[in-house]
């Protein structure tokens, strides 16, 4: 009934200018945008208005949103599929007050895994761990794929302005080139390898800490190994059969899942750039937002009115994408990480009670960096015949104040898309062939985006950041009523490229029972 009004209203007001809600609500920026700790949320450039707005928020009660949410943090098993809670928020010690004794005792648990990762991270970084035949590393692989990557990666490199001097790599594809390419800049005396699994199951994880292993052993003797590894993860067995030593394993509850899990023992690497102090305080950055998610009222809660954007614009209004853009350099690998956290998250088409969803899920996550994007893909988003929303984020401050005039201009830049976007520019009145050149060169406008400012990107607004995503995430499975805690759809390529692994580069295989587009394939890579 909500749906099918919001749809209704939504063929309506279709072709209304944003520009023109402006003039209608004189309060729409008041009641448009949401301020927050240091944050500016505005959302005024999208076609809701007020009664759309209404209508969205009481998606919000049809699904109980409150009450899952209130489920989430108190522990119970909201990840049905997999039986078990939805921890990662105890890693930032929100776990509401009457969590169950179970849920409880995840805080003395968390506390310690995090304790033992500081201790190490003091270790590394005073120079009192040191490396089998060498002073003092210099230099840390992460080796992981996936959560196991795509968070610290994401992290460790937008908080470069803290780092403290420990050169940090990541190593996540399979192919070989990514394994090589790294090990060519480091020097193994001095190099320390974590191996980053929350199941130690990986086939990329683990063919590439083998290799790396070898590339320990081949130099410095296999007695290297327990001073030169750790590993991460929650599969304390398998790390000491690959020659982990217990004092190097540091684990996580696989309550945490990998697109949540840098907040755990997996950021050990992002904390080993930037510090133990640090580290907390991004911890604390996604501790605030969890306590605004939970205290805030709808109209003012940043995670909840970014899906309901998100739910008015993929659900609604049918545009098939969404794009993601960072106006900072060090975020680089944002969009990257949110592909993994909303599509692994959302990509669903099954219920949560197991039926066959009747609508889409979540959209397609795409996005890059300004002002790079715009020199790229922007092209269509301010012409092409598609509607992408745009999300743009902003710091008004950088690092760099001997660069500040940079940053002026980035902030320019970014306000100019956004304001292009809705605005649009040029006329199509005439049909003469003198004039057909304005049809190239119009801009049509009335493209939604939204804004989140922040002051400057410190550990704790990157906690912020990411934290307003995983709730915006969740709060967009439980109105689309999914688990969006599993990730089945991962499987199947896995396990089907373990069968095929022998047919490769092996003409004494015969490949004839495989499907006839497999089978040719197979021929021509196996010719050699
Ligand atoms: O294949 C998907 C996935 O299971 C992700 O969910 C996970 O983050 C990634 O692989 C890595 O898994 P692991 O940390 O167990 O190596």
């Amino acid at each position: 009934m909500l749906w099918q009004e919001l749809k209704r209203i939504q063929k309506i007001v279709d072709k209304r200018r944003i520009s023109s809600l402006f003039k209608q609500d004189s309060k729409r920026i008041e009641n448009f945008t949401i301020k927050a700790d240091g944050l500016y949320f505005d959302y005024s450039k999208t076609n809701i208005d007020q009664s759309i707005k209404n209508l969205l928020i009481q998606l919000t009660s049809v699904a109980n949103v409150g009450a899952y949410r209130d489920s989430m943090f108190s522990g119970e098993p909201i990840n049905v599929t997999e039986n078990r809670p939805v921890l990662h928020l105890a890693e930032r010690g929100s776990l509401s007050a009457n969590a169950s004794a179970n849920a409880q005792q995840t805080n003395v648990i968390v506390s310690e895994q995090h304790q033992k990762c500081y201790e190490f991270v003091d270790g590394m970084l005073n120079g009192t761990i040191k490396p089998h035949k060498a002073p003092r590393f210099t230099d840390v692989i992460n080796i992981g794929i996936g959560g196991s990557d795509l968070g610290p990666r994401m992290v460790t490199r937008a908080l470069r302005p803290f780092a403290k001097g420990l050169r940090i790599h990541n190593v996540s594809n399979i192919d070989g080139a990514d394994l090589a390419d790294t090990l060519a800049q480091v020097n193994p005396q001095t190099t320390f390898i974590l191996v980053a699994s929350k199941t130690f199951t990986t086939l990329e994880t683990l063919t590439n800490a083998e290799s790396a292993r070898l590339w320990i052993v081949q130099t410095l003797g296999e007695e290297a190994v327990s001073k030169h590894f750790a590993a991460i993860s929650t599969a304390y067995d398998k790390c000491t059969d690959f020659g982990i030593p217990a004092e190097r394993i540091f684990s996580f509850g696989e309550w945490v899942g990998g697109r949540y899990s840098i907040w755990s023992s997996i950021g050990l690497s992002t904390m080993l750039s930037i510090g133990v102090e640090h580290f907390k305080q991004f911890l604390a950055g996604g501790k605030s937002i969890d306590t605004h998610f939970v205290s805030q009222s709808i109209s003012q809660n940043i995670p909840v009115m970014l899906a309901l954007v998100g739910i008015w614009h993929h659900q609604v209004c049918r545009y098939a994408t969404r794009i993601v853009m960072a106006y900072e350099q060090r975020l680089e690998h944002l969009a990257h990480y949110l592909q993994q956290l909303e599509m692994e998250s959302n990509g669903k088409s099954t219920t949560i009670q197991g039926e066959a969803l009747g609508d889409v899920a979540g959209p397609i996550i795409w996005g890059g960096i300004g002002t790079n994007g715009q020199h790229a893909f922007f092209q269509l988003i301010h012409q092409g015949k598609q509607i992408v929303p745009c999300e743009f984020l902003v710091g008004i401050n950088g690092h760099e104040p001997e660069l500040k005039h940079h940053h002026d201009y980035l902030l320019a830049n970014c306000l100019a898309q956004s304001e292009a976007l809705m605005m649009g520019s040029g006329q199509t009145t005439t049909s003469s062939p003198e004039e057909s050149i304005n049809r190239h060169k119009h801009f049509q406008g009335n493209r939604p985006s939204t804004t989140l400012l922040y002051q400057k990107l410190s550990p704790y607004t990157l906690g912020q950041i990411i934290a307003i995503y995983e709730h915006r995430v969740f709060v967009e499975g439980v109105i689309l009523g999914i688990n969006s805690f599993d990730q089945w759809g991962v499987e199947l390529g896995k396990a089907m490229a373990k069968q095929l692994y022998p047919y490769v580069n092996n003409p004494s295989v015969s490949s004839s029972g495989l499907s006839p587009s497999l089978e040719g394939l197979l021929q021509e890579i196996n010719k050699g």
